[in-house]
């Protein structure tokens, strides 16, 4: 038997990550698991961070200033299993000196893909008919029947024109959508395929059949949809968000589903996960999902290998490739 102390540097692994990845972090590492996939809070992210230096986190733990003070001070970088860093006071982690690091462009396809079942779904009213087969509702095909909305010849209007903005155009463009886009920065022509460029979103409203979200939650974008925004839109148009819940007023959006003003809305992101707005599930016209963005095995483990591969940069004296603080 073996008593040599592991000698290895210590890695919390906040959340259960697929099989693949956990492999190569208990490979490589003194890793910490979560066998139980409890969700934790700060405190108890601090508590099982005894001893280690490096903490791969996800977007539901959130670590604000108080949770990143109560991290022992052996942790040099906090590697979050997304793209999204929202959920971290960057501020605050800047301040200790941590490095953070985020999983770009590994899970872009996949949630474009999923942006583009949510246009689909919204559009051609899926969910209606799923639940009306499931309540044994259907009583056979009629001519009139859940008629929804054409993609063909339709405007869709994409606010945040990165990575997952670029890749959402050019699946929309594959079922004869025209595109509208706004960016801080417009694209470089080669990037931009005939797609319009709007300086001010706000002014691209009135011209978005269908509305998808894709710039970061930050204390600027909360609420960014909301009902003013909302009368901009013309009369029918559909809602589609992959980003985040707080960058639309939730009052707003169901207030304005419920009149028809929005034909539908495909969400797959709330504020407040899980415990989104209930007036969302009263809705015919609402197609929910449950954060699935990126939830494919391929993305899954390229995320997590992604995470692994900042982690070793940094516990090896490297620039993190993914660095963002
Ligand atoms: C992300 O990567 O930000 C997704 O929301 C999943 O965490």
């Amino acid at each position: 038997e073996d008593s040599t102390p592991d000698a290895r540097p210590v890695v919390l692994l906040t959340r259960r990550l697929p099989d693949a990845v956990e492999a190569r972090a208990s490979r490589d590492y003194a890793a910490i698991l979560n066998p139980a996939d409890e969700a934790l809070d700060g405190g108890a992210i601090a508590k099982r961070a005894a001893g280690a230096e490096a903490v791969l986190c996800c977007a539901g733990d959130r670590l604000d200033a108080a949770a990143i003070a109560a991290l022992p001070s052996s942790v040099k970088v906090l590697a979050t299993f997304s793209v999204g860093t929202d959920h971290i006071d960057l501020d605050a982690a800047r301040a200790r000196g941590l490095t953070v690091t985020n999983t770009p462009d590994v899970l872009t396809d996949a949630t474009a893909d999923i942006a583009l079942l949510l246009i689909l779904g919204a559009a051609r009213r899926a969910s209606e008919g799923e639940r009306m087969i499931r309540a044994d509702a259907w009583t056979g095909w009629t001519p009139t029947q859940l008629m929804g909305t054409h993609l063909g010849g339709k405007r869709l209007g994409i606010i945040g024109m990165g990575r997952i903005g670029q890749a959402v155009a050019r699946r929309a463009r594959a079922f004869g959508m025209t595109i509208h886009y706004s960016n801080r920065k417009r694209l470089a022509p080669e990037l931009e395929e005939g797609a319009t460029y709007h300086a001010d979103p706000e002014a691209m409203l009135a011209v978005c059949d269908f509305l998808s979200l894709h710039f970061p939650a930050t204390a600027e974008t909360r609420h960014w949809l909301n009902a003013e925004r909302i009368e901009k839109l013309p009369p029918g148009a559909i809602l589609i968000n992959t980003a985040r819940g707080s960058v639309v007023d939730d009052a707003a959006v169901i207030e304005a589903l419920r009149r028809g003003r929005l034909a539908a809305a495909g969400l797959d992101v709330f504020e407040n996960e899980p415990k989104l707005n209930p007036g969302y599930r009263d809705l015919p016209n609402s197609f929910l999902l449950p954060h699935l963005g990126s939830a494919t095995v391929e993305t899954r483990n390229a995320m997590g290998f992604r995470a692994l591969d900042n982690i070793d940069a940094v516990l090896a004296g490297r620039e993190a490739p993914d660095r963002v603080v």
